[in-house]
């Protein structure tokens, strides 16, 4: 379990803004300069512009492909190019940051000259599941937040290369049937669902806690003739009606994939079970990027009561070597996780 300095979750009624959750926690912080809560007031600016955006894709003409490819070789869907700028554009002024690091961006993203730095360094996937902006499905927004290890007027590689676990807060947004805005600073998990009549996020969610076990399993099971023997019996177990106790109806659990994490992560950690995106034949890292995927929806599952796991160890324990490094990933349920990584364990 992570601990934060942070004092308990204060109890605030609904129509409680985020920016008011936010300064409501910076109250708590003998010290506390405003710098978090001014960065996190940029972000959840992006997120209301990056939402505006997706809601009008279908209509804005920008559906399609750009022709390029970003660093992981991937086609960057227009979407794409605009959320990392908005990201970029709505943070680099406030003076909060040292620097940050996109997924669609190969180097570190320096704070232009003339502009203030601070002591925080932001991680982000502007979009994630690209793949399913032409098909209307879910997308999302992933950010992490550390602060900076270095001297100096600019922040480096170093400072963006820090385990999970000393990040300072982590979140995301879902672009799905409303926008739900989640984060955490380690002291509990709160959703806040954007009223675009306002233009505000909302608290909808307070003090999120994921179930001890769940009833659905996400997993691209398109790809069983990649997975270890291991994986096979894990996922063949998960697939067995099984009695919660002796002579009670057999339960089963329901396979739920969306494709996109965001989407996928959110409906675990309301309703609990687990989300797997493994290791396998073709990616023997697993796909997903371990700083801007993997370490914040990690920090927020821990922080829920869930865990995360590469299969064998803590996600929030992997030293990053490099920016865009990949990691299995299996978070959800505590003892779902234990579940699986019980039989990844076995010879
Ligand atoms: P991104 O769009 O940021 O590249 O992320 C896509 C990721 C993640 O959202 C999702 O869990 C995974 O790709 C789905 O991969 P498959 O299509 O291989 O199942
Ligand atoms: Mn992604
Ligand atoms: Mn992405």
């Amino acid at each position: 379990m992570i601990t934060h300095s942070w004092g308990p979750a204060t109890t605030l009624s609904a129509g409680t803004t985020l920016e008011r959750h936010i300064l409501e926690r910076q109250r708590q912080i003998p010290g506390a300069t405003g710098d978090f809560t001014g960065l996190f007031q940029q972000i959840a600016l992006a997120a209301k512009i990056i939402n505006s955006r997706v809601r009008q894709a279908g209509l804005a003409g920008i559906l399609g492909l750009t022709g390029a490819r970003n660093v992981q070789g991937e086609e960057v869907q227009k979407l794409d190019e605009f959320a990392n700028n908005v990201l970029v554009r709505s943070v680099e002024a406030g003076g909060h940051l040292c620097v940050m690091a996109s997924e669609e961006e190969e180097e570190p993203i320096r704070i232009p000259d003339h502009y203030p730095t601070g002591k925080y360094v932001l991680l982000f996937d502007p979009l994630d599941g690209s793949s399913n902006i032409d098909v209307d499905i879910s997308i999302g927004t992933i950010f992490s937040i550390h602060r900076r290890q270095t001297l100096g007027r600019h922040g480096t590689l170093a400072d963006c290369l820090q385990r999970g676990s000393s990040q300072v807060a982590a979140g995301y947004v879902i672009y799905g049937s409303s926008t739900v805005l989640v984060y955490s600073t380690g002291d509990g998990v709160h959703g806040f669902t954007l009223d675009p009549a306002v233009g505000e996020f909302f608290l909808s969610h307070e003090n999120i806690r994921i179930p001890a076990r769940g009833k659905s399993y996400s997993i691209n099971e398109g790809n069983t003739h990649l997975w270890s023997p291991q994986l096979r019996r894990w996922i063949e177990h998960v697939k067995m009606p099984r009695a919660a106790v002796e002579g009670a109806k057999a339960e089963t659990y329901s396979a739920r994939y969306v494709g996109s994490l965001v989407a996928d992560f959110h409906r675990t950690l309301l309703k609990g079970g687990v989300f797997a995106y493994p290791a396998d034949k073709k990616s023997p890292d697993g796909k997903l990027r371990l700083l801007y995927e993997a370490a914040p929806m990690a920090f927020i599952c821990e922080a829920a009561g869930g865990a995360a796991s590469n299969g064998s160890k803590r996600i929030l324990e992997i030293e990053p070597s490099r920016l865009h490094q990949r990691t299995p990933l299996y978070i959800g349920s505590r003892e779902d996780i234990a579940t699986a990584e019980r039989f990844l364990r076995e010879p």
